[in-house]
């Protein structure tokens, strides 16, 4: 007898439809898979065998084929258990024709014929919808995350005795109910009012967050640079639900959703140790994985100690950078992550920590300062618009208690600053100032005549490149936004010119 059923497997970030046909032929008992199924696949006979017997089945000894199609993509999920065992009860006439056509069955057996959670499960169930299937079939794990998809009917059995008593009509089962979705990034646990002092550097971040500016912060150890930086997924604009479902497809693939959660509800903060690979960085491996640049995906990628990553690791970043996505090639296939983050870095000013601190007195050798800051020249440096420094805060100012905005405060002004490009650059197919260029940047950035002087100026006294040119023009664009001003002045290109210098930089001119 020949049966089919539908499982599903991810393919980069997203999901695909497998179709599980099954066919029993009379012959010498086996049991084949076909399909290119990878090891977690080849695993599953073992555990559908076992399932099967122990739900109070019997498994056929007859010939088993399976087929996996379409038949050229590669498989390796678990989640294939679910409708290779309910394809084989169905050939062999234990279970009813035809319950199980109208389901997607994503699930892992145990020997004992329980329904384990999978990772990927949301991208899987969106493209279900997508294929025109509603009605699909879960671990009581995973059951939140398929819940998410609007116009899906969810059901969760614990085992697959219930699952074939539900397919037959016997057991009812009521459809998981998704919850509600909303954007916590902003807690008390980390929130802007934590930081004392420090006017300056939230300035440069408040602006950082209102263009999509990447930002180079440098300064002596202590000086609050990570305490910053963990903070900025609080003053970005909030998530939406659209924005939100995409990193939870990535965190499900990741395999990094926690059990019986629903939508993630915070933008990613994401922290890579300087010792990361270029494959931890961008994704890939044999069993490809997203890395940290789709990990922050809507999030900030948070770089500290900038110097110390291996070059091969900061080279990888360049392609996200300017495109938003990763294209990893593979034996079979290219997968594409998404990747649009907002990359912040940090590091000392020089080896020990101290070139330019007011207190301490640095012992490094000019030699030794250049080395420190060569990596971090060129390409990369290009996508990098804010440079600022951040001292260590005077004792006092620490203790002061004063209060400080919280987080809140400052979001509100991005995200009237961010509405206000959207509007500007919808016709460009851009999102904000960050991604201008050169045509948008003649456009849509018009400047009073003093500022256009004092851009004049700052370019032949600072020795400007193109490059820092055009950045200049793209971050006085944002402040003058964030002032509610059509028109760039020249108190916005003055402050532009301020946030692109390090005492360091001296060193090179
Ligand atoms: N402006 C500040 N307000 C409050 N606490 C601060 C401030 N700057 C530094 N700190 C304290 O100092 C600690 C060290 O700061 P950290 O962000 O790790 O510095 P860095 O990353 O620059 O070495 C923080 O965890 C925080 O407790
Ligand atoms: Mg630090």
């Amino acid at each position: 007898m020949f049966a089919e059923a539908i499982g599903a497997t991810t393919l980069g970030i997203d999901g695909k439809e497998i179709r599980v046909e099954v066919d029993i032929m009379n012959g010498l008992p086996a049991f084949e898979i076909v399909g290119l199924p990878e090891a977690a696949v080849k695993e599953s006979k073992e555990r559908v065998r076992s399932a099967i017997k122990n739900s109070g089945f019997q498994f056929p000894t007859k010939r088993i084929v399976i087929n996996l199609a379409p038949a050229q993509m590669k498989k390796n999920s678990s989640g294939l258990d679910l409708p290779i065992a309910i394809g084989i009860l169905t050939a062999s006439t234990q279970i009813k024709q035809n319950v199980a056509r109208s389901f997607m069955m994503i699930g892992e057996l145990s020997l004992e014929g329980k329904i384990r959670g999978v990772n990927g499960v949301l991208p899987m169930a969106i493209h279900a919808l997508e294929q025109g299937i509603h009605k699909i079939v879960v671990s009581e794990d995973n059951k939140e995350e398929a819940a998410l998809v609007d116009g899906l009917s969810v059901y969760a059995p614990s085992t697959l005795r219930d699952l074939i008593l539900f397919l037959e009509g016997e057991l009812s089962l009521e459809p998981c109910k998704p919850t509600d979705f909303v954007d916590e990034s902003v807690s008390d646990r980390c929130d802007f009012a934590d930081v004392q002092g420090q006017q300056a550097a939230k300035r440069a971040l408040e602006i950082a967050a209102a263009g999509g500016h990447n930002i180079l912060m440098s300064g002596p150890p202590g000086s609050g640079k990570t305490m910053l930086a963990r903070r900025i997924p609080t003053i970005l604009p909030s998530m939406t639900r659209k924005e939100a479902l995409e990193i939870t497809k990535i965190y499900s693939i990741a395999g990094f959703l926690k059990q019986q959660s629903g939508l993630l509800k915070h933008r990613p903060f994401r922290s890579p140790h300087h010792t990361i690979s270029d494959v931890g960085m961008i994704g890939g491996g044999r069993i490809p994985k997203p890395g940290e640049v789709t990990l922050s995906h809507h999030g900030v990628l948070f770089l500290d100690e900038f110097p110390e990553f291996s070059k091969e690791a900061l080279e990888a970043l360049r392609q996200p950078l300017e495109d938003f996505e990763v294209t990893i090639a593979r034996a079979n296939a290219t997968l594409t992550y998404p990747a649009k983050f907002l990359l912040i870095v940090a590091k000392n000013p020089c080896p020990c920590g101290y070139y330019g601190d007011a207190e301490h007195t640095c012992g490094c050798t000019t030699a030794e300062i250049r080395r420190y800051n060569r990596k971090i020249s060129g390409p990369l440096l290009d996508r990098i618009d804010l440079q600022i420094c951040v001292q260590r805060l005077p004792y006092d100012e620490l203790k002061s208690n004063m209060q400080t905005e919280t987080s809140a405060d400052i979001r509100a002004r991005v995200e009237k600053a961010r509405a206000r490009q959207h509007e500007r650059l919808l016709p460009y197919g851009l999102f904000c100032n960050s991604q201008m260029g050169h045509r948008e940047l003649k456009n849509l950035c018009p400047m009073t005549p003093e500022a256009e002087a004092l851009l004049g100026q700052a370019y032949q006294q600072m020795k400007m490149s193109a490059r820092s040119y055009d950045r200049i023009i793209k971050v006085a664009r944002t402040i003058a936004d964030l002032a509610e001003s059509d028109i760039i002045e020249a108190i916005h290109i003055a402050e532009a010119v301020q946030l692109r210098s390090t005492p360091e930089d001296s060193l090179y001119q």
